[in-house]
């Protein structure tokens, strides 16, 4: 086999980023946005020792979970992965995935909103033009449209497109509440984008005109939000987690939220537990946290700002949410020795959850849920309730 040979083949499996899978003489072809039981003519692209890569040429059997495609930046964009087919195909390939790898049953949390669910974006600019890099060649696939953003955010996106973008380099927008915020990294503060109409301007992290900070509002809960906050992508989903680690966190005297970020999953338990403790490296958010606690009129809670590595103590039970990385050897052992009668581990990395529930030698896997945080791109979000062995 070599690049450029073309091939006509069946479609035999597929994976959970989008591809489908398929064998010549033994050796496995992966074809992005190919579908199981389709026939179809391909390209090689790529060989690896192990694999190689398709490209459709032409589909002579359609599955019926193909869809039309809508966006015209699919191919070239590279942040989707599934809008080929249906998003219940997707789920069910995610669930597919993660049963296998956790060796488990996977409760996966259903949300309605498969499109338009981001309330915030990062735009690169380049010589003037505005789009996202693509996640491989780091080229800018110039856009005027993304079918995963909130449609406020689309609308600014074309009046911001009517600038004149010199001297910029990304552009960040958020809308919360239906409040549009933007911040603008730049080479100066003396660009034309400066008169843009928004409730909320920064230009390279410096507030510039408008509100301060945007609030968003869960369950009575406010969240303050400030250009640089953590801040989940997807309310409704994030919702549906933070529900799920109320459920399996239950009540308690004291609890622990490390990588606690703004606060926000502390906050939303804050009546379960007579005391919380955050724990996050970031001052900033450390910062956005305690005015969490004001705007909320809450005294049951405190934020340190450390690394979790320092972490002491000991807790009813613990929440973590690390970044995809998950959690450092020094948290693994803290955890281990905790005493902790429960640990929720909130991840959107499955190959480092399973890596330190692995390591996790003094609890057992009692429950794994699974989100689309970000439908139609290949990541997941997973929720998890650890107990301690022998309780
Ligand atoms: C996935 S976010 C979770 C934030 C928060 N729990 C939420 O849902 O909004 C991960 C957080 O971990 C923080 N973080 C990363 N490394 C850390 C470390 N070594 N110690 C403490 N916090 C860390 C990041 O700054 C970020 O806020």
């Amino acid at each position: 086999m070599k690049i450029g040979d073309k091939y006509k083949i069946k479609i035999i499996d597929e994976d959970n980023i989008g591809n489908g899978i398929a064998k010549i003489d033994n050796f496995v072809i992966f074809i992005k946005s190919a579908l199981k039981d389709e026939e179809i003519e391909i390209e090689i692209i790529k060989i690896n020792k192990h694999y190689a890569v398709g490209k459709i040429l032409n589909i002579i059997f359609k599955s019926n979970k193909r869809i039309d495609v809508e966006c015209k930046y699919y191919d070239i964009c590279g942040g989707c992965n599934f809008l080929h087919t249906t998003y219940s195909n997707e789920i069910n390939n995610k669930i597919n995935y993660l049963e296998k790898l956790f060796n488990t049953k996977i409760n996966y949390l259903i949300n309605n909103n498969e499109l338009y669910y981001r309330n915030k974006v990062t735009f690169h600019v380049l010589n003037g033009k505005l789009g996202y890099f693509n996640d491989k060649t780091h080229n800018l696939c110039e856009i005027d449209y993304c079918y995963l953003l909130n449609p406020k955010i689309n609308l600014k996106l074309n009046e911001i497109k009517k600038y004149n973008l010199d001297n910029i380099n990304e552009i960040m927008i958020r809308c919360i509440s239906d409040k549009i915020m933007i911040n603008i990294s730049a080479n100066n503060e003396n660009i034309d984008l400066k008169n843009i109409d928004c409730d909320c301007l920064y230009i390279n992290n410096k507030y510039i005109k408008g509100e301060e900070y945007l609030v968003d509002t869960i369950d009575n809960i406010k969240y303050s939000i400030y250009p640089n906050s953590f801040y989940q992508v997807n309310n409704e989903v994030m919702k549906l987690i933070y529900d799920k680690a109320k459920s399996y966190i239950g009540f308690g005297d004291t609890l622990l939220d490390l990588y606690c970020g703004t606060g926000t999953i502390g906050i939303y338990l804050k009546d379960n537990f007579k005391h919380i403790t955050g724990l996050e490296i970031n001052s900033t958010s450390i910062e956005n946290a305690n005015i969490n606690l004001k705007l909320n009129n809450i005294n049951n809670i405190e934020f340190i700002n450390d690394d979790a590595k320092n972490i002491k103590g000991s807790y009813d039970a613990i929440i973590v949410d690390p970044p995809r990385s998950g959690l450092s050897n020094d948290v693994i052992e803290y955890l281990n020795n905790s005493n902790s009668n429960k640990i929720v581990y909130i991840s959107c990395n499955p190959n480092t959850l399973k890596r330190d529930i692995d390591k996790l030698d003094n609890y057992i896997l009692d429950d794994i849920s699974a989100a689309s945080m970000f439908p139609r791109t290949k990541h997941i979000e997973c929720v998890c309730k650890l107990v301690i062995k022998g309780e």
